[in-house]
Formats: C-alpha cells, sequence, structure tokens
C-alpha cells in the first residue's frame, strides 16, 4: 500500500493502479468529512507545510485542512511575510522547511518544473499543488473522483474540457490521468489558446463546443486565465463568451445524465453563465469537498509509502 515514489510531482509519474488507489482511499476519506468528529490519526507525530508562491483559495485550504484532520503539525508559508520577499533562493527556502524535520512540503509555484526541481534536493516528499502551466496533478484526482462516484469505470466514458485550454494545468493532468484509465477526451478552446500538439496527449480536438460536448458523460469549463496573458487572445469578453461559453443549449447537447463541472475559480458570465454554473447538473460545489478527500489520500499514502519501506 502506498505510492511507488516518494513525491506527487504529477500525472505523469502516476500509474493507472495508483490513481485508483487514491481514488478508492479518498472515497473512504470522505467519510470522516461528513462525520460530526473530523479527526484520524492517521497523521498523529507527522508534519506538513504548504508552501504557496501564488494565490490560492481551495488547494491550500483543502490541503490544511486535510492535514489537520488526520492529526498532523501543520503550518502555512507564504511569499509575502517570508524570507522569499529578502530573495532567498526556492531551493534554500525548500531545504530550510526540509531541515525543520518536515515529513511532506505542499508547493504551487508560477514556474513549470518548480516542485520536480527541488524533489530530489529533499527528505520531505513535496506534492505538486500547481506548477505554472504544466500539471495540478490533485485537482485532476479531485475531478475524477467526482466522475469515479457517478462512473462504474472511466473506460470509454466521454470527457468534454472547454476553455483556456493553453494556460491550463488542469487540462494537463485530467487529460494524462482520464487517458490513462481509458476514457475519451476531448479538448475545444480559441484556436490561440490552443496548445501547438496537444493532440499527442491523446485527446480529440474539437471544432466547437457543440461538437466537443455532444453525447459528453462529463463536461468541463475551464477559467480564462487573464493572469496569464501577456496579451489578449482574444477580441473582447463578449465575443468569448459568444462563441467559448458552455450554455444551457450547450449542455443539453450532452447525455442526459452528464454534469457540469469546473476547477474554480470561476469567471462567471465569461466560460459559463451563472445559471450553468448553478444548475442541476453542475457538481461544482462536491468538487470542493472532494477536494479535501483526494487530499487526504495523497498525504495518507505517500506516509503509508514511508513506514512500507
Ligand atoms: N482549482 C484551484 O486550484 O483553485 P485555487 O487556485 O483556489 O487553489
Amino acid at each position: 500500500m502506498g505510492l511507488k515514489s516518494k513525491d506527487l510531482l504529477g500525472m505523469k509519474q502516476l500509474t493507472a493502479e495508483e490513481i485508483m488507489e487514491i481514488l478508492d482511499t479518498a472515497k473512504t476519506m470522505k467519510l470522516v468529512i461528513s462525520s460530526a468528529n473530523k479527526k484520524t490519526s492517521h497523521l498523529q507525530g507527522k508534519s506538513v507545510v504548504t508552501l504557496f508562491y501564488e494565490n490560492s483559495t481551495r488547494t491550500r485550504l483543502s490541503f490544511e485542512l486535510a492535514s489537520k484532520y488526520m492529526g498532523s503539525a501543520s503550518a502555512n508559508i507564504s511569499t509575502s511575510g517570508s524570507s522569499v520577499n529578502k530573495g532567498e533562493s526556492l531551493l534554500d527556502t525548500a531545504r530550510t522547511i526540509d531541515m525543520m524535520g518536515t515529513d511532506i512540503i505542499i508547493m504551487r509555484h508560477n514556474h513549470s518544473g518548480a516542485p520536480h526541481f527541488i524533489a530530489p534536493h529533499l527528505k520531505a516528499s513535496v506534492v505538486n499543488a500547481g506548477d505554472g502551466m504544466n500539471e495540478h496533478p490533485t485537482q485532476a484526482l479531485l475531478d475524477m473522483l467526482t466522475m469515479y462516484e457517478r462512473f462504474d469505470t472511466f473506460e470509454g466514458k466521454n470527457i468534454a474540457i472547454c476553455g483556456d485550454v493553453y494556460h491550463s494545468r488542469v487540462v494537463r493532468s485530467n487529460a494524462i490521468g482520464l487517458t490513462k484509465l481509458g476514457a475519451n477526451v476531448s479538448v475545444y478552446g480559441p484556436k490561440t489558446m490552443m496548445p501547438i500538439g496537444i493532440e499527442k496527449m491523446g485527446v480529440r480536438i474539437a471544432d466547437s463546443v457543440a461538437d466537443c460536448v455532444r453525447d459528453a458523460d462529463a463536461v468541463m469549463g475551464l477559467r480564462v486565465q487573464l493572469e496569464r496573458q501577456q496579451k489578449s487572445l482574444f477580441p473582447s469578453i463578449a465575443e468569448y463568451s459568444h462563441f467559448y461559453a458552455i450554455t444551457p443549449e450547450m449542455l443539453a447537447l450532452a447525455k442526459p445524465d452528464a454534469f457540469l463541472m469546473h476547477p474554480g475559480p470561476c469567471n462567471h458570465g465569461v466560460e459559463l453563465p451563472t445559471a450553468v454554473y448553478d444548475c442541476d447538473q453542475s457538481v461544482i460545489n462536491e468538487q470542493v469537498t472532494n477536494g479535501v478527500a483526494v487530499r487526504m489520500a495523497v498525504l495518507y499514502l505517500l506516509m503509508a509509502r514511508r513506514n512500507n519501506l
């Protein structure tokens, strides 16, 4: 039991069996979140630090709550208020946290590959909480848990993902994870927001929102990441929402029991109208709860590996 690697750096590094082990463990962990006494001893005696160089609400808080629910000592450090602002390097910062007896460092960084860079230098396990435009593995795992609660198997399921594909680490991690488990992934967005060669990841590039979502089992909207755009990649928000938003009419083209997902935060009225965000098919709020369950599972399985060595 446990993950094969010391670190969780991306979906690329996980096998299909490991993904399923995380999802099955997360299903059990979800029972803790809904219980009156949210306290287990799975991480008793362990220490967990979140190190965030980028803003976050869901990921950071869910990792912090996950570690607290499992009884670890936990602390948070962000760029503001730390010696990063005095020019301390990423590696020196990570080594400093490591030398305080930290068992797991959870890091979000604006540069792709930052967690991969520090991990080999540290005794602590490193968890990638989002690195630039590369990967966001625990987001994909919570998305997959939300699907797994509704699907018996991922094999042959049609997953439609629409929006700012270019800047999205969420789409990359989902594409890797979902195709490993046999799902069919279709993506669509403005051509200026479509990475060259994305089809090499085993996804289909759709011709329109309608083509992407037709007969989908699950539909996922992606946030337009205005903060990562050096120049505007579409003429106006009005045009973007006209051509690329998932409207009620578009969602109606998916299978009748299809559900709607979004990793959050959402630009209401841009990638999704509020009516779609709040519709009966939306499982966006459930994704938030599943984020805590998946992160509990990941922390637990990383420490289980260490205990088995
Ligand atoms: N989905 C996601 O990563 O959200 P946060 O940026 O709030 O963590």
